[in-house]
């Protein structure tokens, strides 16, 4: 079996973050969303990676490169534009070949893993073209939607429903005999003008042919927004395990929490799960659960929690501060001089939500 992820699109939810990175990159407990997903297709046994990217091209290589840090082989096929998943799929057909794949897209995480999915889609004499993954959302209008019969059969899945006919949204992890080509053939663009992964695979269902279904019962996300993405982030800050390679000084450490070599860290209370990059430097500051402080950061006399803070960003003064984005090398410091108000230099789509 291949993997086809997809580490394209425009992540436009995500703005300002995605202007100058790639969603997929962003990171959660400090790592690139992307990389979490490359780890459990590695660990499911999948050698053979095929990267759909975009505009973002560049950026993507040069973080994964030829993907051997992963135990992967990865081949960077290019999607002109973001015309949807199954255009993607479109752009991948020679790599595939008449090859079984997981397509596995880039802003997901799916805690647990895709061995067992893998195993199952891949065994011996299976009759199913199609293994899809459902979850249980709040908002099913967001997603692909899957309907059921009186009997439990997956009868039909339509994407971003207005009226959903369930709460079962589709998980961006899909597994796909080559029979979707053809069914992929068969579909139009949307409304949205995209070529559907959701009007394929219901096209495959339509033809008579096998589409399993399961619901993941751990942790899934799709990582789109912000809010999803500090979600992501308390989830993956959960599984670290705690270690301490920095200076500590003067200072109080508790629960789980990773001090990641060249880090200093002064007169400060971290309170775990959280984890400080490389070469970051945190004094007097409080830092509480669920922050992860990128490479070479700068805080000082700040309280930060359930945060998220980009490499070189530098805050200084300032908190509490509760469910923040920081991009990358900015700017958050109190003003030391008169008149005693707030000043912002804020980029494009930026959100501020001030106490
Ligand atoms: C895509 C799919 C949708 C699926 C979702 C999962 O949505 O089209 O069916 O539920 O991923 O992340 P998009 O991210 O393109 O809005």
């Amino acid at each position: 079996m291949k993997a086809l992820v997809l580490a394209g699109g425009s992540g436009t939810r995500l703005r300002p973050i995605t202007h100058t990175a790639a969603k997929q990159l962003v990171p959660i407990a400090n790592r690139p969303i992307l990389f979490w997903a490359l780890d459990s297709i590695a660990e499911a046994g999948i050698r053979e990676v095929g990267m759909i990217v975009g505009h973002t091209k560049d950026e993507v290589r040069a973080a994964v490169g030829d993907g051997s840090a992963f135990g992967l082989s990865v081949t960077y096929l290019e999607q002109p534009q973001p015309l949807g998943l199954a255009h993607a799929v479109s752009v991948a057909r020679d790599w595939l070949g008449d090859d079984d794949f997981c397509m596995y897209l880039g802003d997901n995480v799916l805690l647990g893993g895709v061995a067992p999915f893998v195993e199952r889609f891949g065994r011996p004499g299976r009759s199913e073209d199609a293994l899809v993954l459902l979850a249980k959302v709040d908002d099913p209008t967001r997603f692909g939607v899957a309907e059921f019969d009186t009997e439990g059969r997956l009868v039909r899945l339509v994407e971003k429903p207005s009226v959903p006919p369930s709460d079962l949204a589709l998980v961006g992890v899909y597994f796909f005999s080559p029979a979707v080509h053809d069914a992929i053939s068969q579909i139009r663009p949307s409304a949205r003008g995209e070529l559907e992964i959701t009007d394929a695979i219901d096209a495959l269902i339509t033809s008579g042919r096998i589409v399993d279904a399961l619901a993941v019962d751990g942790f899934w996300k799709d990582l789109g927004d912000p809010e999803a993405l500090l979600a992501g982030n308390r989830f993956m800050l959960l599984g670290i395990e705690g270690s301490v390679e920095g200076t500590v000084v003067d200072s109080s450490v508790d629960g789980p929490v990773v001090v990641e070599p060249g880090a200093v860290v002064e007169r400060t209370v971290v309170r775990g799960p959280a984890t400080i990059g490389r070469g970051a430097r945190i004094v007097d500051a409080y830092v509480g659960p669920f922050s992860a402080i990128g490479p070479d950061c700068e805080l000082r006399a700040t309280e930060i929690q359930n945060s998220i803070v980009l490499a070189g960003a530098r805050i200084d003064g300032v908190g509490p501060l509760d469910g923040c984005i920081i991009g990358r090398s900015a700017v958050v410091e109190r003003r030391g001089h008169l008149p005693r108000a707030t000043s912002v230099v804020v980029g494009d789509h930026s959100r501020l939500e001030l106490a």
